[in-house]
């Protein structure tokens, strides 16, 4: 197998080249390192089966060139497209941020994908489409409403590649993300709360009063889940939700775990109201019935994960 990875050098991304790498497979990653970090492909840049190329994806006159050239060594199999901001108070201050670099990276992809005759693409996407719903969000219920610039860019992401497998592009799998955790992540409320109490060991100021609740899945589940999707569901458009089983886990959990874990003397300061930040979705139901039939379930329940998570980020962060 010989993929391409878009976002290679994220938090995620960094995982999923190491485990294609592991498998003995080729792995081209692209990223231009608006947010990821070099460090994430440490191991992977002394694996000869690894290139690197630093590029917006939104300028393909300067990347594509040199993917023509691997093409002419071996086809690629498949894009694994997980470039996007992940900063979302960046696309609230400015909505042009998602547009580019969640929206258009996803449509100049696309693009590539047909020029260089990939049969197939895998696509990170997100709980965000479904929007604040109090109803089981299953993965064919409706209407898609997303309350962030984030999710609308990622569920206009989705139409996109539903639109590519009508017009050329063999088969897809888009995966529904949760909130995603674990070593080498560089955002995210879990991260937030350990370098906040690193910095003031004193206090910890939370967004909202805590109750929010969500499914948080760790990063090794979620790149065995996505593998174990692409073997199994063979449709031409393939969708997912991927997460832990259960409710999901509060927001006071995690800050007490962290306290506990970082400095345990820190009084931990409540915000006002259930939503962390604006377009904050604070509680959400995900099934995964889908998932589960295909035949690949979770051996970590939400707030194992997020104790297991926080241990490795501490744990990172004092070496
Ligand atoms: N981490 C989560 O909890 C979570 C939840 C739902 C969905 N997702 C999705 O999973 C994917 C990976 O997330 P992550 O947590 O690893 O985020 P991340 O920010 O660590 O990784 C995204 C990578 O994309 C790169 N990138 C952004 N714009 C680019 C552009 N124009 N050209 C090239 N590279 C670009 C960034 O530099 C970064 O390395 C994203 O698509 C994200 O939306 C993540």
């Amino acid at each position: 197998m010989k993929i391409l990875i878009t976002g290679a050098a994220g938090f995620i991304g960094g995982h999923l080249v190491d485990r294609f790498l592991a498998e003995g497979g080729g792995v081209t990653g692209i990223d231009n390192l608006s947010l990821g970090t070099m460090r994430h492909l440490e191991k992977a840049l002394k694996n000869p089966s690894f290139r690197f190329i630093k590029a917006d994806l939104n300028e393909i006159a300067s990347y594509r060139e040199l993917l023509v050239d691997e093409v002419a060594k071996a086809p690629y199999d498949a894009v694994w497209h997980l470039a996007a901001n992940s900063d979302i108070s960046a696309g609230v201050a400015d909505p042009g941020i998602d547009l580019r670099d969640t929206f258009l990276t996803t449509f100049h992809i696309l693009q590539v994908i047909r020029e260089l005759g990939i049969p197939r693409l895998a696509f990170a996407s997100t709980s965000a489409v479904y929007g604040d719903r109090a109803t089981l969000l299953e993965e064919d219920s409706g209407p898609m409403l997303p309350i962030s610039n984030y999710g609308a860019m990622k569920l206009a992401s989705e139409a996109s590649i539903s639109a590519a497998v009508e017009s050329g592009l063999q088969q897809a799998w888009i995966f529904r993300f949760p909130n995603v955790i674990g070593p080498r992540a560089t955002h995210g409320a879990l991260y937030d709360f350990v370098k906040k109490l690193h910095s003031d060991p004193a206090q910890l100021p939370v967004l909202g009063n805590g109750t929010q609740q969500k499914p948080y899945l760790h990063v090794s589940e979620l790149v065995e889940a996505m593998t174990f999707i692409v073997t199994k569901a063979q449709d031409p458009l393939n969708y997912f939700n991927i997460g832990p089983e259960g409710e999901g886990t509060t927001v006071r959990f995690i800050a007490e775990n962290a306290v506990r874990l970082v400095s345990s003397s820190a009084e931990i300061r409540y915000g006002i109201g259930s939503k962390g930040w604006i377009g904050d979705v604070p509680r959400f139901n995900y099934s995964i019935a889908k998932l589960r039939q295909l035949g690949w379930s979770p051996q970590l329940s939400s707030d194992q994960a997020v104790v297991r998570a926080l241990e490795e980020l501490v744990s990172e962060s004092s070496s």
